[in-house]
């Protein structure tokens, strides 16, 4: 899809990967809401995009996993730029890290990395099938596809995103709907140094685990890499190339990388101690 002139929404968009797709968005001459549950930093990145893009976006505080905040995002859309054309699904949170997490943070984690996502797609996509097109653009994590070592509420909670996507890719794919799911590694913003900020042994090992597995990326490269797959309309996004290579193992020999995986952890482990 051609991002000139559509209208989109980006959840996150207040930092990190959200800010920087938002800035590319507008920059290919898209209009663009900023939606964040942190409002002033919504209102910061929309400032400063205004800035440089007069008038392409608007910043709005809302919770992304909340389904009348997602409702007042896409009115406002509407009434600021017209109907939405592209929903980038990119709030996230990295969550907490072992079996002690609780109730209260595994119900967070699904709320915001999963049924966020669910409950965006369930307001959009059946206009988006009358109109005969849409694009819902998922942001899940390597994590979804290989596993987070560290953290069992982000690995579940971004391999359920994946699996949205795809079945949101198959079920409406051929009624105009595009869908696409961005898998990165390490991306250079607040979270994915969390783990390591919060003193946890397994927390540490997930931030270490990212930052030692391959080259950490800066927001505006994935953004860049995000708006080329978005124009190709192709599904899975890496920016990390290496990920595919890794997946492939995993799906060749599951044992052997369970295994191999187990070693990482360890060592890992190790080093954090
Ligand atoms: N940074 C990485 O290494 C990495 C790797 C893979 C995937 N991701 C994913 O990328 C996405 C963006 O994360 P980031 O790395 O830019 O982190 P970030 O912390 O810089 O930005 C996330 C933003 O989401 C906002 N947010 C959190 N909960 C929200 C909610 N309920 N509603 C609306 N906004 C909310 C935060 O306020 C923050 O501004 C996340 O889904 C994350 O899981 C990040």
């Amino acid at each position: 899809m051609r991002v000139a002139d559509k209208v989109a929404v980006v959840t996150g968009g207040g930092a990190g990967i959200g800010a920087a797709v938002a800035t590319a968005l507008a920059a290919a001459g898209a209009r663009v809401v900023v939606a964040d549950l942190d409002e002033v930093a919504a209102l910061a990145v929309s400032a400063r995009i205004n800035g440089e893009y007069p008038g392409t976006t608007v910043g709005v505080g809302a919770d992304a996993a909340d389904t009348a905040a997602i409702r007042e995002l896409i009115a406002v859309a509407e009434r600021e730029f017209g109907p939405v054309d592209l929903y980038f699904a990119n709030a996230g949170i990295s969550g907490a890290a072992g079996l002690d997490a609780t109730e209260d943070d595994w119900d967070l984690s699904l709320a915001v990395n999963l049924r966020a996502h669910i409950r965006a797609a369930q307001l959009l996509v059946p206009g988006w099938v009358e109109r005969g097109e849409g694009y819902f653009v998922s942001t899940a994590s390597a994590a979804g596809l290989l596993t987070q070592i560290g953290s069992a509420t982000y690995s579940v909670t971004k391999h359920a995103a994946v699996g949205f996507a795809e079945w949101l890719n198959i079920t409406y794919g051929d009624q105009g709907v595009r869908v696409s799911c961005l898998c990165p590694m390490g991306v250079n913003t607040k979270l994915l140094y969390a783990g390591r900020d919060s003193g946890e042994a397994l927390g540490a090992a997930a931030t270490r685990a990212v930052v030692s597995a391959g080259e950490v990326l800066e927001p505006a490269e994935v953004a860049e890499i995000v708006l080329a797959a978005v124009d190709a309309e192709q599904f899975l996004i890496l920016p990390h190339p290496q990920v595919l290579e890794m997946y492939r193992n995993k799906g060749s020999d599951y044992d052997r990388w369970l295994r191999g995986m187990r070693r990482y952890q360890s060592a890992l482990l190790a080093e954090t101690h």
